[in-house]
């Protein structure tokens, strides 16, 4: 994904142990007050410099610090903290981190974080003139350039040890400059050829092919702090635009707000509303596959409050609704830029079969996937999927199984439909 801008950026801030760490705090606050979040994790050496406690009340946010903390795991793992990220920046980074990124350790949560993800890295290195001149550093700066990262810094100036010369951190807006610019490449590194290993276009079946997914439910502002919403997961829709990435396609997934990480080396925009989520999705196009697994909601507030609501006056509001953009109708019914298969789900809680053919007409999709969401099921928000695939040529029921599988089948079954139709 590439954003334009800082104000929906997800920024994951590694604060390494050097004297210019009170600067990371700054940064804070500037990234913060241009919209963006910011999640910090400091390494130990951070700890001597500045207080943890001030980063998180400068992010709004608990500050992550010790990898083997089992509170921290099982809020957020180490993993999903840089794959959840749309930019890791380092700053400081020490010659010591440097050293240790270019070789890929991992031994604590700084370094972790900066390993497990396939997410872009901008580097401000502060350190002593003479470090920074090193060969060894230089040497490990190039590593690091040939693999992505970006750099912003150092500068020319005067250093805490007394020394002149290029070593400075760069400052805290010159920093959101670099971050800004970097937002606007693609936050995805991609892995070099082969990387993959076996799951490396296991099947090979989408090779060529580009695959839309729209995945998890979207927010429709009441007002600014309120919403409606859906309980769907996103769990459905991210495996299927997983299973399409190892059948070998080029991936584009528009997701509304989850709380599962992004798919790794597939290009994921975040949306929040329908309209914003069909915007994104006429942008993604052209695609040989359109796969519509989000639940959308088919109403938002017709005038959304300006400010919060309050309630002690009078009535509770009155809210008025009017209906949603229907994505997938309108992708379906896009001249010219109709993807080959077009996809649909239907999410009922009864009449399935009926409800689904009746969709599948209304909104001329080649294939609708019918699943029971009552609460009996369990599949809103769950691991499983009882699936009924409903065509023109009749109605295939299959045995519940896991969302994954549920995708891969629905990935190997689509690009049979695919090859049949070529
Ligand atoms: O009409 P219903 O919401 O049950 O249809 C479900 C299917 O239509 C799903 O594939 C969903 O992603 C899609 N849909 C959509 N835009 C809407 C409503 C539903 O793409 N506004």
């Amino acid at each position: 994904m590439t954003l334009a801008s800082l104000s929906a950026a997800r920024i994951l801030l590694i604060i390494g142990g050097g004297v210019a760490a009170y600067k990371a705090l700054d940064l804070i606050r500037r990234l913060r007050e241009r919209g963006a979040s910011v999640r910090v994790i400091m390494t130990q050496a951070a700890k001597h410099f500045i207080a943890p406690l001030s980063a998180a009340a400068l992010s709004g946010q608990k500050v992550y610090d010790d990898l083997f903390s089992l509170t921290d795991e099982a809020e957020m793992g180490h993993i999903e903290l840089s794959r959840e990220a749309d930019l890791l920046v380092v700053a400081p980074a020490t010659a010591d981190l440097i050293a240790r990124m270019a070789h890929g350790l991992a031994h604590d949560m700084a370094t972790t974080a900066l390993l497990a993800t396939d997410k872009r890295a901008l580097i401000a290195p502060a350190m002593n003139l003479r470090m920074w001149l090193h060969p060894a550093t230089q040497r490990n700066v190039a590593l690091l350039e040939k693999d992505g990262v970006l750099f912003v810094g150092p500068m020319d100036g005067e250093m805490a040890c007394g020394e002149f010369g290029p070593g400075r951190m760069a400052e805290p807006l010159e920093i959101v400059a670099a971050v800004e610019a970097a937002l606007t490449k693609p936050t995805v590194i991609p892995l070099p050829a082969g990387a993959r290993g076996k799951a490396a276009g296991r099947s090979g079946v989408l090779s060529g092919r580009r695959v839309l997914v729209t995945s998890g439910p979207t927010y429709e502002a009441i007002d600014p702090v309120r919403f409606l919403a859906n309980r769907s997961s996103g769990r459905q829709g991210h495996a299927i635009a997983e299973a399409a990435r190892e059948a070998g396609a080029a991936v584009t997934l528009v997701s509304g707000p989850v709380a599962i990480a992004d798919p790794l080396d597939i290009e994921t925009v975040h949306v929040e509303s329908a309209r914003d989520m069909l915007k994104a999705v006429e942008k993604a196009l052209p695609a040989d596959i359109f796969i519509a697994a989000a639940a959308v909601a088919d109403w938002r507030i017709a005038e959304p409050g300006a400010a919060k609501l309050k309630k002690g006056r009078g009535k509770p509001p009155a809210l008025e609704l009017v209906e949603n953009p229907d994505i997938l109708a309108t992708i379906a019914a896009a001249a010219g830029k109709r993807p080959r298969l077009v996809v649909g789900f239907a999410a009922e809680t009864e009449n399935l079969l009926a409800n689904a053919r009746a969709k599948l007409a209304a909104k001329k999709a080649d294939l609708i996937v019918a699943n029971d969401v009552g609460a009996a099921s369990g599949v809103f928000g769950g691991k499983a999927n009882l699936v009924h695939l409903v065509s023109k040529d009749g109605v295939e029921s299959w045995p519940s199984m896991d969302k994954r599988e549920v995708a891969a089948r629905l990935i190997s079954r689509l690009a049979m439909m695919l090859g049949a139709d070529s």
